[in-house]
């Protein structure tokens, strides 16, 4: 049986929350049929300041909002963080309570993935490459949970970071190649003081590696003032590569420069981005910046 949708009794200016598709469908399909733009925020929780961002904008551009929070187990890979991936479902319903979210999904993994399913979203194009080369089975994670959770939640606007700046053009391929009736806007990183983007992930970085993590934007800012400049962009790299190195980080996965749209090799005179992926310690950070 499917459980209500409810509003809080205790702290009734909290969001309503909603477990089941059935249950999220009657909130959605009431405030289509009053002729609201629906806004979507998808998120794995453990909220900060770049999420709430994004339901800021995502509030500014449509008239209802729905976070879900779904920890998607299809985009990790056996060995990655699944079970220490930070769950904080209370705090983050209080945080979305105070930006004035109006409805927050929480599937299990038993409704997006009950025991006959048997499809996968695969995306070439900008799937290709940089995150996939180390992390193989993310992206069709990624476009599978997001085409559910598009037609679950049926938005006009989905609102992605750029934080995650391949992902973002994942899905905007997915959603334009299938026809999906919805809108993905992006939205520029938000970023500590020092310039670190924020991250679930940064919650995994011992306080020694905390202050030696801005190297990352740090080695990107490095190579887009050769790319600026007119330098040599692979010496560059290896330069970015090398601090990074003697920052302490353990790993470079990939420093890489990409049109900015299609993320395939730069082209004169049209914007570019600067991806890169590097591991600190036992936490993989990920970064992007444009020219
Ligand atoms: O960026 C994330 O948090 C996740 O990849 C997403 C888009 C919610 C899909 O699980």
């Amino acid at each position: 049986m499917s459980a209500p949708v409810v509003q809080d009794p205790v702290f009734p200016q909290n969001p309503k929350t909603a477990r089941t598709i059935a249950d999220l469908r009657t909130v959605v399909t009431t405030w289509k049929r009053d002729g609201l733009r629906v806004g979507f925020v998808p998120t794995m929780g453990a909220l900060h300041d770049g999420h709430l961002a994004l339901v800021r904008h995502a509030q500014s551009v449509s008239d209802k909002v729905v976070v879900s929070i779904f920890v998607n187990p299809m985009q990790f890979a056996p060995t990655e963080d699944l079970e220490r991936y930070p769950r904080r479902e209370v705090e983050d319903i209080a945080k979305l309570a105070e930006v004035g979210c109006d409805l927050v999904y929480l599937p299990t993994p038993e409704i997006m993935y009950p025991a006959d399913f048997v499809t996968r979203v695969h995306v070439d194009g900008p799937a290709q490459g940089l995150e996939t080369d180390f992390r193989p089975q993310f992206f069709d994670g990624v476009a599978t949970v997001v085409c559910k959770l598009f037609n679950q939640v049926m938005p006009d606007v989905a609102v992605f970071g750029e934080k995650d700046y391949q992902q973002l053009k994942v899905v905007q391929a997915f959603a334009r190649d299938l026809d999906m009736p919805v809108e993905v806007v992006g939205l520029p990183t938000v970023r500590e003081m020092d310039g670190l983007a924020l991250s679930s992930r940064n919650a995994y970085l011992k306080p020694e590696d905390r202050a030696q993590a801005i190297a990352l934007y740090n080695a990107l800012r490095h190579v887009r003032a050769a790319v600026v400049d007119g330098l040599d962009v692979e010496a560059a790299i290896t330069e970015a590569t090398g601090n990074l190195t003697a920052a302490g980080f353990a790993k470079v996965d990939y420093i890489a420069v990409r049109h900015a749209e299609t993320l395939g090799d730069p082209v004169d005179g049209e914007p570019q981005r600067i991806l890169a992926a590097a591991w600190l310690g036992t936490t993989r950070l990920i970064d992007n910046i444009g020219v």
